[in-house]
């Protein structure tokens, strides 16, 4: 079986990660949350002075970036990849609700998208990939072999969303999960640099009404057809 690089992007909070940890397992393959190193930016950002209250000063986080080092380290009780900030695993701090009402403003940067695209495009070298975000199927991998653009209705979104962090003891409100999610996803679709937007030789995947094997079955049909 011939290995191959698939991309998964789409809205905020849709499942992404999701579909591509488990077809990462099914299939051998490494999974990379492009998401992740965006919010650990942002993270760095937070801490270092570069945010003024909800504002970012783009020039103060492009004179750090050569100070950020982004990796990741398998996490077996996991079963998934934990990012490293500088050496830090900050896996869970990335998720905070106060990272996510910062990290769209930082992923609009063009010179953070350049150092993490070409950090992305150099984990996917060898293919064997499985890689979730907004650019993927578009700017770091145009030439994957199978692109999912993913999407479910903002309701069910937000919910699966609030789910998550309860679980995880994160404090939100359902309404402030929503709103975030809203945010995110205007920033995302209407910045400059490239923005989120469906691949033309993309596959659509509503999983507003499918349980998480009926999304990875269909998937793995895809990838049979490739493969
Ligand atoms: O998991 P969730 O859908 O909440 O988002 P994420 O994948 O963790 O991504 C967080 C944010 O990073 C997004 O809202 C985008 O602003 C940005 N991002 C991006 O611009 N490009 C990517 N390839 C991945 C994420």
């Amino acid at each position: 079986m011939n290995r191959i690089t698939i991309a998964i992007d789409g809205y905020s909070s849709c499942g992404k990660s999701t579909l591509a940890k488990q077809l990462a397992k099914e299939l051998g393959y490494t999974f990379v949350d492009s998401g992740a190193m965006y919010r650990a930016v942002a993270l760095y950002a937070m801490q270092n002075g570069c945010f003024n209250h909800h504002e970012l000063n783009e020039n103060c986080l492009v004179n750090k970036l050569d100070e950020i080092a982004i990796q990741f380290t398998f996490n077996a009780s996991r079963g998934a990849s934990d990012i490293l900030l500088n050496g830090k695993n900050v896996e869970n701090e990335i998720r905070q609700m106060d990272v996510s009402n910062k990290v769209s403003q930082v992923a609009a940067v063009k010179e953070v998208r350049k150092k993490l695209v070409a950090i992305q495009q150099e984990m996917g070298r060898n293919k064997g990939v499985v890689m979730d975000g907004r650019d993927i199927g578009t700017v770091v991998f145009p030439h994957a072999e199978l692109k999912i653009f993913m999407t479910a209705r903002p309701e069910v979104r937000a919910a699966r969303r609030y789910a998550e962090l309860e679980t995880k003891g994160e404090p939100s409100t359902l309404e402030e999960v929503r709103k975030n999610l809203e945010t995110r996803d205007n920033i995302d679709t209407t910045r400059k640099e490239d923005p989120l937007k469906q691949a033309e030789d993309a596959i659509v995947l509503d999983n507003s009404g499918l349980s998480q094997d009926e999304q990875l079955s269909l998937a793995l049909n895809w990838v049979s057809k490739l493969t």
